[in-house]
């Protein structure tokens, strides 16, 4: 078999190799067709899309950080036991005993870690870029995959935090007896949250196989379906906004949407693919091929972020305490980290004033959270700027709507540092460079 043949896509044919140099554009739009792996992508990409200024590869990173996860989540099942009596054991022997088992472990922590700052790094250009409304094109719904997208970003939060507690050492241990504790102020329902999750009132076997579920099959499962309706969304909504900003600048007029092929599914269902809208931009001046334009890029990103990810695992590893003792209180006792920002505003919420308490529990851990939710949720409606604000950078239109997220974001960076290297013993403030008292005590 000659090399061209190998590498050369053929119409009709479905093949798992693909040219990075097409020699047309019939071939490149041949490796779309043809090739199972890149059934999603459209023939033709804008260019001003693919270029990292506009996205930073954002939602990108956080899909392979996601396979990642997927992957090593895995292999780490066959490893790990979901019993009090056994899980610190079975994580101890991944670290000193398993083969490449401190490799593993430290990649799916890293991997998880890194996630939670891609998605919300990804949601904060998605604001500043206006990508959330909708552009030029004919029957997008921009808004919607904004809500998918929250939905995400909290399902992301769940996953790392129901994985927190599986190594059961007192990290874990007292990580999730803090982050549950304040799922306890929410008004009415919260103490029966708090018993579901944790299937009784304290952190016992009952919480550690809820976790383990609920982070082994229920969560990835749900993320992965939204996903893939995310990716879909971006998909029928013409690409990234950025092409609606380079269609808006070239004054052209909204083509209609094509019914683009047929499809047969295992001979049992068929039907038409959803409506894809044309492009409406001069195509040799702003379109490339998406083989090998976005594929090639692709695959960059993706080595890219499988070797960050390795790197940390080997330089940072991941902790592992001593194990869960619920006798014994650390103190500080801290959430996870992406948690600390809502420790602290519990903190600074507490307030006395003479016989008076404001409960900072429900004050900074349910209701400021709350309305900073609902407000991310009616942005769409609250934005009133016009298509021409939709897919750039820090548009004139917007500039009072992403000074005011600006300043919430940095609020929860500023929050979140404090709470993780400024808090000592009983939550009291200390400088990098005070010392702790020797012996804290106890809560
Ligand atoms: C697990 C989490 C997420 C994943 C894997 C993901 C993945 C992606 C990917 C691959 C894209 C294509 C462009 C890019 O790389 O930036 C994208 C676009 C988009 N994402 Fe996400 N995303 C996630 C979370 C979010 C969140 C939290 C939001 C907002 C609340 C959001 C809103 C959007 C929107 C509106 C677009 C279209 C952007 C545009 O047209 O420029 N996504 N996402």
């Amino acid at each position: 078999m000659t090399e061209d043949s190998l590498t050369r896509a053929r119409p009709g044919k479905r093949r798992w190799t693909w040219t990075w140099n097409p020699a047309s554009e019939r071939e490149a739009g041949d490796a779309i067709v043809s090739n199972f792996a890149f059934h999603g992508f459209p023939n033709k990409v804008c260019k001003r899309s693919i270029a990292t200024s506009y996205s930073f590869w954002l939602g990108t990173i956080s899909l392979f950080l996601f396979l990642i996860l997927t992957l090593s989540g895995v292999v780490l099942m066959f490893l790990y036991v979901p019993s009090v009596e056994r899980a610190y054991g079975s994580v101890k022997d991944l670290e000193y005993a398993v083969s490449f088992g401190r490799f593993l472990r430290a990649s799916h922590r890293i991997a998880a870690h890194l996630m939670v700052i891609t998605v919300f790094l990804h949601m904060v250009r998605v604001f500043l870029t206006g990508a959330y409304k909708n552009g030029v094109h004919a029957r997008q719904n921009r808004p919607l995959n904004w809500w998918i997208g929250l939905a995400m970003l909290l399902v992301t939060l769940l996953l790392s935090f129901t994985g927190y507690l599986l190594p059961w050492d007192q990290l874990a241990f007292w990580a999730v007896t803090v982050g549950t504790n304040i799922a306890n102020a929410v008004p009415v329902v919260g103490e029966a949250v708090r018993f579901v999750l944790l299937g009784g009132h304290e952190i016992n076997q009952n919480t550690l196989i809820r976790f383990y579920v609920l982070h082994c099959v229920f969560l990835p499962m749900a993320l992965t379906g939204l996903m893939a309706w995310h990716l879909w969304r971006v998909r029928k909504d013409g690409g990234l906004a950025a092409h609606d900003q380079v269609a808006r600048e070239e004054r052209a007029a909204p083509a209609p949407p094509v019914k683009s092929k047929t499809y047969v599914l295992l001979g049992i269902a068929a039907g038409r693919t959803a409506d894809v809208e044309t492009s409406v931009v001069d195509t040799e001046r702003h379109l490339v091929p998406a083989v090998p334009g976005l594929v090639r890029r692709l695959f960059v990103v993706a080595l890219l972020t499988f070797a960050a990810t390795s790197a940390l695992a080997v330089w940072v590893g991941a902790p592992l305490e001593a194990a869960a003792n619920p006798q014994v209180t650390p103190n500080p006792a801290k959430a996870p980290w992406y948690f600390l920002w809502l420790q602290e505003l519990v903190t600074v919420t507490t307030v006395r004033i003479g016989g008076w308490t404001i409960n900072g529990a429900l004050v900074g851990g349910v209701i400021v959270p709350g309305l900073l939710l609902l407000l991310a949720c009616v942005v769409p409606w609250l934005d009133r700027s016009g298509a021409e604000a939709t897919g750039a950078w820090f548009h004139r239109a917007r500039r009072r709507a992403n000074a005011v997220f600006l300043l919430v974001c940095i609020a929860l960076v500023v929050l979140t540092v404090v709470g993780t290297f400024l808090r000592g013993p009983y939550w009291n403030f200390y400088w990098p460079w005070e010392e702790w008292p020797a012996h804290p005590g106890r809560y």
